[in-house]
């Protein structure tokens, strides 16, 4: 009986920590909750916008799902004030002496939707950039690595191959089935497997990467679901399927959305964990997409806007 009792025991403290299940990076970690207090009391400082926004030039609208991904952005701009739709917070000023608005869209696919068709019917844009942090697929990427999105997708619109019941779950039998945008030449929607970023704003990018080596800045895809994979055969297995360089929650949908206004869009992501090479999870590598951004904007409005005189 002591024998017993001693090997339910063992087998007991065993089991907890070595086999306790290990969930990685904790919710309380990714959200901006602690973040909230100080920055929103800041914003609650800010002009809060009356009537409807009015602007000679069409804005330059870039995106940020939390604080942390946004807060760069609208302590950088001229003359700032705050709009607020459905709760989202919008916040309209200038930047280099050009109209800008900061979105913060909050975190997840249905919301970068939401905020982002919200923005383009309030401030009619002339191009779109998301930013913000992401996970890394590939692991030639290091934590703080930029990824310009050449294309997105979304990574969890996918058909399963039928399987029966009781032989397991395969997730590696599956095709993308994309999501619907609108289709100018047919006038219809139809489903994308994937949404390129606007080329001029692609090479704008690329510029303001070669002439700033202190980014380690790559060309990429973005892959998009309300998922945060650590998973690293599933990982491996989408980077290898669908060539993904990072993951994230909203760079597919706010494509999406712009395909379906016919805005130019690009999405641009530093990388704050990679769970193929790494378990840290650095959320205040959202400076540093930010602080990259803030140049392509600048480059965009000089290079490309001014010059062309867009209204
Ligand atoms: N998986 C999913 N989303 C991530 N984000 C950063 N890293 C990851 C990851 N590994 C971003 C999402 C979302 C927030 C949780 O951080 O875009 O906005």
């Amino acid at each position: 009986m002591k024998k017993f009792l001693a090997t339910i025991c063992a087998a007991f403290m065993l089991m907890t920590p070595a086999q306790a299940e290990d969930l990685g990076v904790e919710l309380s970690d990714i959200g901006a909750g602690e973040f909230n207090t100080p920055i929103e009391k800041f914003y609650a400082t800010l002009p809060q916008a009356k009537g409807d926004y009015k602007s000679r030039q069409r804005p330059i609208i870039i995106e940020g799902a939390m604080n942390t991904e946004t807060e760069v952005l609208i302590r950088a701009l001229k003359n700032p004030v705050a709009y607020r739709e459905l709760n989202y917070l919008f916040v309209a000023g200038t930047y280099k002496d050009y109209p800008v608005v900061i979105v913060r869209t909050e975190i997840g696919m249905a919301n970068a939707a939401a905020s982002t068709a919200l923005a383009i019917k309030k401030f009619n844009p002339v191009a779109v950039i998301n930013q913000g942090t992401a996970g890394g697929h590939d692991p030639a990427l290091k934590i703080g690595d930029i990824v310009i999105g050449e294309r997105s997708f979304d990574n969890t619109a996918y058909r399963s191959a039928y399987s029966a019941a009781g032989v397991g779950i395969d997730l590696t039998k599956q095709e993308n089935i994309g999501t619907y945008a609108y289709d100018k030449t047919s006038g219809k929607f139809q489903a994308y497997t994937e949404y390129f970023s606007d080329s001029t704003l692609f090479n704008i990018a690329f510029k303001v990467a070669n002439a700033n080596k202190n980014f380690n800045v790559v060309s990429g895809v973005i892959g998009t679901g309300n998922t945060w994979l650590e998973c690293v055969d599933y990982v491996n297995f989408l980077h290898e399927k669908y060539g993904s360089s990072c993951e994230e929650m909203e760079t597919n949908v706010a494509a999406q959305i712009c395909q379906n206004a016919g805005i130019p869009f690009i999405g641009i992501r530093v990388l704050s964990d990679n769970v193929t090479n790494s378990r840290e999870y650095v959320p205040e590598t959202a400076k540093v997409a930010q602080d990259f951004v803030l140049l392509v904007v600048e480059n965009y409005i000089r290079d490309v806007l001014k010059i062309k005189g867009v209204r």
